[in-house]
């Protein structure tokens, strides 16, 4: 196989691991801390996890470890959407499992939770291994995004793990995927099968996180990746002064990404969802606001400009909100009636019809394209797929008519040509950064050494992300600790919270003191291409939004 001079070069990369997991690794013992619980919800989570619920946090010192050496073997899953590290994650956990045991074995369930159902593993070696050390993807053993949830699938994880003598799991995933991992915990631990799981943090859209687990990996490389691109676009902009672009930035619901891409390269505008959604702005106030700073810009002169729009904008802006809702119910509830639909015709009439008022007006009011695109297949858990949204195209043809109407009442003499753009699917598989080949490396190595504690229901926990690798702290939290009960198809379910942006952390008011300035003046700041090799400053620095959620901490 063809591989890049970059490629060669990153497979010699020695990822920098936490100090305490330098030491050999016979020689590092687990540490019980607090017992750990979560802000709400206690009484309900310790009925439903009697098992891994008020379990105490863990660390790691130095000391003679007698039983890390034990032969095991282990399995291991990438869940749902791609994020760079996953590769180093494996990587962490199989050199840890041969530091203690060179006859352990590392089994990778190909396909995602999918392959633990059916039994699809290839077990991990060095050799299948090595071209894989610091790459994007998740292409070593595929990934799904198969939900691991309901009893007839635990048990078939139980028979699939004493196949092949695997005595722990662990499970790489987000919210959902780590909520389901300490489930199946529960559900290994009440069946006394021996089993046991541990989670990694992924998610580049960053809304896995806490006071324990800083970042989820991924979102460090991804910010980078849509950072170098939109300064590059920002230039351009600046360059031929004719266009506004408008990007929409994956992330799902949460607008991370969104607020790091914003503070990496200082746009005229970046909407927020979670203040859209607190302030309860609606479509048409937002259009108005962006229409306001094209016009400003453009008596300026300026009649070019970038707005940054986050993925799941639609979902947080309150009509769209209600109207999601009620198609999602709608398309649930009659969805084998709503298959026999076979028009786009036919299925907006019949909608229109079913939406309560309010809803069909908002529906209506949408140009057909969007319309289409609220009509299309639901995910897996009966949710509308905001990536395929193209909610920038919808601001671009709202504002634009909004400029035509200023137009002729002579308020409005400037151009407005604009261009769209939706990067997402561009930073999931990159090379991860050094941030993140060191995060994911140790965040795997870290994993193998909470199965050696004998602990389950646990998320590997790197932290102090912000200093040095050297300082960085390697642990384990309980997951019960992240979650709490939130209304899920009618019922209550134990969940990890989700993490918003918060409109009173420090990254969301480093951007909204500073907005104003670049809504009209020309600030764009260019970072780049994520640097490699070179010197710290450059190659090693973690986010802004890290940065600055870990000042004075
Ligand atoms: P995860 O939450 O599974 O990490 O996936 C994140 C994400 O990249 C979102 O940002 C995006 O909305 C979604 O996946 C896209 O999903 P798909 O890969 O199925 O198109």
């Amino acid at each position: 196989m063809k591989i890049s001079p970059l490629q060669k070069a990153r497979y010699d990369y020695n990822p920098k691991l936490p100090k305490i997991l330098r030491q050999e690794i016979h020689s590092i013992i687990p540490v019980l801390g607090d017992i750990a619980e979560p802000d709400t919800d206690r009484k309900e989570l310790k009925a439903i996890f009697p098992n891994t619920y008020g379990k105490p946090v863990i660390g790691f010192t130095g000391g003679i470890n007698e039983t890390i050496s034990e032969k095991r073997n282990v399995g291991v899953i990438l869940s749902g959407g791609q994020a760079p590290g996953g590769h180093n994650v494996i990587a962490g956990l199989f050199d840890a499992i041969k530091n203690a045991n060179s006859e352990s074995k590392l089994f990778g369930f190909r396909g995602g939770p999918s392959g633990i159902l059916e039994n699809d593993a290839a077990e991990i070696t060095a050799e299948f291994l090595d071209p894989f050390r610091n790459t994007g993807g998740f292409d070593i053993i595929g990934s799904g995004r198969t939900k691991l949830e309901t009893e007839e699938q635990f048990a078939i994880c139980v028979e699939v793990c004493k196949k092949r003598e695997i005595s722990s799991l662990v499970v790489i995933g987000g919210d959902d995927s780590n909520t389901n991992a300490v489930v199946l915990a529960e559900y290994f631990a009440v069946n006394k099968s021996g089993i046991s799981v541990v989670g990694a943090p992924k998610t580049i859209d960053g809304d896995l996180k806490n006071e324990a687990i800083e970042v989820s990996f991924g979102f460090d490389t991804a910010t980078k990746t849509y950072s170098e691109l939109i300064g590059n676009i920002a230039r351009d902009a600046n360059s031929a002064k004719k266009y506004w672009h408008f990007i929409k930035l994956m992330g799902r619901s949460a607008s991370h990404i969104a607020l790091e891409c914003a503070l990496q390269t200082r746009p005229n505008i970046a909407l927020i969802s979670e203040e859209i959604e607190e302030n309860q702005t609606t479509l048409k106030e937002i259009v108005e606001d962006i229409a306001k700073i094209v016009a400003e810009r453009s008596s300026q002169g300026n009649d070019f400009g970038l707005a940054l729009v986050p993925e799941g904008l639609i979902e947080f802006i309150p009509e769209m909100k209600i109207l999601i809702s009620e198609l999602n119910d709608l398309m649930a509830e009659h969805s084998a009636h709503f298959s026999t639909l076979s028009t786009f015709e036919a299925q907006s009439e019949w909608v229109n019809t079913n939406l309560t008022k309010d809803s069909s007006y908002a529906f209506s009011s949408l140009p057909n394209n969007i319309q289409r695109q609220l009509l299309m297949d639901r995910d897996p858990h009966g949710n509308v797929q905001v990536s395929r949204i193209e909610t920038e195209k919808l601001l671009i043809e709202m504002v634009e008519n909004r400029l035509k109407e200023w137009k002729n009442d002579g308020k409005f003499s400037g151009k407005f040509s604009a261009q769209h753009h939706f990067f997402g699917y561009e930073g999931r598989c990159a090379f991860p950064s050094n941030f993140d080949a060191d995060y994911c490396y140790s965040l795997g190595y870290n994993a193998f050494m909470l199965i050696a504690s004998g602990i389950t229901g646990y998320i590997s926990s790197i932290s102090n992300l912000s200093a040095p690798a050297e300082e960085w702290k390697a642990g384990g939290i309980p997951v019960t600790m992240m979650m709490n009960l939130e209304q899920r198809h009618g019922s209550m379910k134990p969940v990890i919270r989700k993490a918003l942006v918060e409109l009173d952390g420090k990254p969301f008011k480093e951007f909204a003191e500073n907005r104003k300035t670049w809504a009209l003046e020309t600030s764009y700041t260019f970072p780049g291409a994520i640097q490699y090799y070179g010197p710290i400053e450059v190659c090693d620095q973690p986010t802004i939004t890290l940065s600055l959620e870990q000042q004075g901490k």
